[in-house]
Order: structure tokens, then C-alpha cells, then sequence
């Protein structure tokens, strides 16, 4: 396929993947902060990643430019491959979240590149056709190809990933009052890490609970049923094993439902954690509370308070 336009640049969310009891099937997309890449076609084939810069405050990157170890060039060279591009690319890439954070750092600059690269040309593909792509960035960063983050990050809203292979994404649309309060504590949790210490099998008992809050959760989010929705926050699968990997994780939670949030869990694979209030402003009064808990328990960490997004990752600029 050939590139119709020479240059775009895309922002794409951070989000929170398993959203408590959807683990690897469950993510919403966040309207701030997120990442920002900037794709150039060249004539020549292949990817270039020119430069990776972060905003001030944020640790030191260390991310590869060597494309294929890269999550947005690994996205790109797969889509590049799949529509037969009669061209290459060379990208920058502009963090606003570290690595490792939780947060979906990894999805963002992959959903970000790929929706800029997908702005350049002749007959662009559908969000739910580009999430295959993103997951082959995933696998560079994790090992493995999940799509709650990823998918998300391109589709925005709350995405179900009601199964992989062949992949099948449903987008639901994120109730207006809800408001997600992240905190990320300045440390960092590797996502291969994070599942190699998971159980390879759970017990049935283990797995009922867990599907029936899932199904509550899916059920109240499209509802808007906020008691529904904090009843089925609850996650016995991985948050019992990762909760380990993260300081004051157990302060941060009491903390978050004590100040009034629905329902409080690890994002993805942590050390982010997330709550889910009714309002912003009960967001921030939760927000207070685990950023108070967390300084008490051990380290400092970042606050973020955001809308659920509504929409898909935008266009910044095209050429
Ligand atoms: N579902 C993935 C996990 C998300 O929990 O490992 C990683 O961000």
C-alpha cells in the first residue's frame, strides 16, 4: 500500500488493564496522560526511531531505539508488513509516562505510532484491525500478546477482549461520572515479572468468583449501576500474588475505599493502583488519602485524576 500524506503525529492514553477481575480480557483508556509519536515516510524501507524523550520529572528512559525491540516500532514494522507498504518510516517518540509503571506506557507509544502511521495511508484500517499490531509491541515488552491495554489505547472507552485468537475486541462506553484516580509509586514492576510469579492454574472455587464479578462489572459499567460496579471490583486472581511487588499496596487500597471509591486494585501489572469514584472530586478526596497512605507506608508516588475517555486516540497533527 503506498502513504498518501508524508507525516502525522498521534497521542494515545495511558490506561488500566484488568480493571480488578478482567485480567488479560478487561482495560479503559484514560483521557490524560499519554504518549505522543510523530511518523515521517521515507523512501527507503524499514523504521527508524530518531529520538525517545520524556517530559521533565519522569526517571530516565533507557528504552531501545533498535526498532524491533522497541513496542511502537515493533507495532509499526508488523502493520508496515501487513498492508505491504511500498515504503518506510523514521519516528520520534514523546513519554509522558515511564516504563514499567503500569500505567499502559508501553501500549501508548505503540497505539500512538500506529494510529499516526494508519493517518498516512491510501485506505487506513479500522481501530479493531490495528489492535493486532499493538500486540505484537506488547510481546516485545512483556513476552506475552495481551491486549488490555493496547486495545484501549486505539479504541478508547472500556474494551472486553472476549477472546484472543482469532482477537475480538467490544467497546463499551464509559459512564460520564466515573472518574479514576491512578497513583503510581516511583518504582518500577517489570509486566514479565509480574506474570511469572502468577499460578499457571486456579481452583474452580477461585475462577467462579472471579467470573462472576467480571460479568457484574461488565453489567454495571453498562448500566451505569455504580453499587453493582463496586461490588464486582474485587480481583482473587492476580491481586493476591502481585500485591507483594508493591509498597503500601494494602494501606493505598484501605485508604482509597475508606475516603468513599468504589473499588481499588492494581493497574495491570502494577505498581500503579487505581480507584473508581463517582465524581472528581471524590476522585481527588481518594487520591489524597492513597497518596497520604502511600508517603506513611514507605515512597512517594505521582498522582493522576482522569475521566474515563470517550473517544479514540487523536491526530495531533498530519501532513
Ligand atoms: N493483563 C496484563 C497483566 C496487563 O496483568 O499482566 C499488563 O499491563
Amino acid at each position: 500500500m503506498k502513504a498518501v500524506k508524508t507525516e502525522a503525529t498521534a497521542f494515545a492514553p495511558a490506561t488500566v488493564a484488568n480493571v480488578a477481575c478482567g485480567f488479560d480480557v478487561l482495560g479503559f483508556a484514560l483521557e490524560s496522560p499519554g504518549d505522543e509519536v510523530t511518523v515521517r515516510v521515507t523512501a527507503e524501507r524499514g523504521i527508524v526511531i530518531t529520538d525517545i524523550s520524556s517530559d521533565d520529572g519522569l526517571p530516565e528512559l533507557n528504552l531501545p531505539t533498535n526498532p524491533l525491540e522497541n513496542t511502537a516500532g515493533g507495532a509499526v514494522a508488523a502493520y508496515l508488513d501487513g498492508i505491504q507498504a511500498d515504503f518506510g518510516v523514521s519516528m520520534s517518540i514523546r513519554k509522558r509516562m515511564p516504563a514499567g509503571s503500569g500505567m499502559g506506557s508501553s501500549a501508548a507509544s505503540a497505539a500512538a505510532a500506529l494510529v499516526a502511521v494508519n493517518a498516512l495511508v491510501e485506505k487506513p484500517l479500522s481501530p479493531e484491525e490495528l489492535v493486532d499490531f499493538g500486540m505484537k509491541g506488547e510481546a516485545i515488552a512483556s513476552g506475552s500478546e495481551h491486549a488490555d491495554n493496547v486495545a484501549p489505547a486505539i479504541m478508547g472507552g472500556i474494551v472486553l477482549i472476549r477472546g484472543y485468537k482469532p482477537t475480538d475486541v467490544v467497546r463499551i462506553n464509559a459512564p460520564q461520572h466515573l472518574h479514576c484516580t491512578v497513583i503510581r509509586p516511583h518504582c518500577e514492576v517489570s509486566t514479565k515479572e509480574a506474570r511469572g510469579i502468577l499460578p499457571k492454574e486456579i481452583p474452580m472455587k477461585t475462577a467462579i468468583t472471579q467470573w462472576g464479578n467480571l460479568a457484574g462489572l461488565i453489567v454495571g459499567l453498562m448500566q451505569s449501576d455504580d453499587g453493582l460496579i463496586a461490588r464486582s471490583l474485587h480481583d482473587v486472581v492476580a491481586e493476591p500474588h502481585r500485591a507483594a511487588l508493591i509498597p503500601g499496596f494494602y494501606a493505598m487500597k484501605q485508604a482509597a475505599l475508606d475516603a468513599g471509591a468504589l473499588g481499588c486494585s492494581i493497574s495491570g501489572s502494577g505498581p500503579s493502583v487505581f480507584a473508581l469514584s463517582t465524581s472528581r472530586k471524590a476522585a481527588e478526596r481518594v487520591g489524597a488519602a492513597m497518596h497520604a497512605a502511600l508517603t506513611e507506608a514507605c515512597t512517594e508516588g505521582t498522582l493522576y485524576v482522569s475521566r474515563l475517555a470517550e473517544g479514540s486516540p487523536r491526530i495531533v497533527s498530519l501532513k
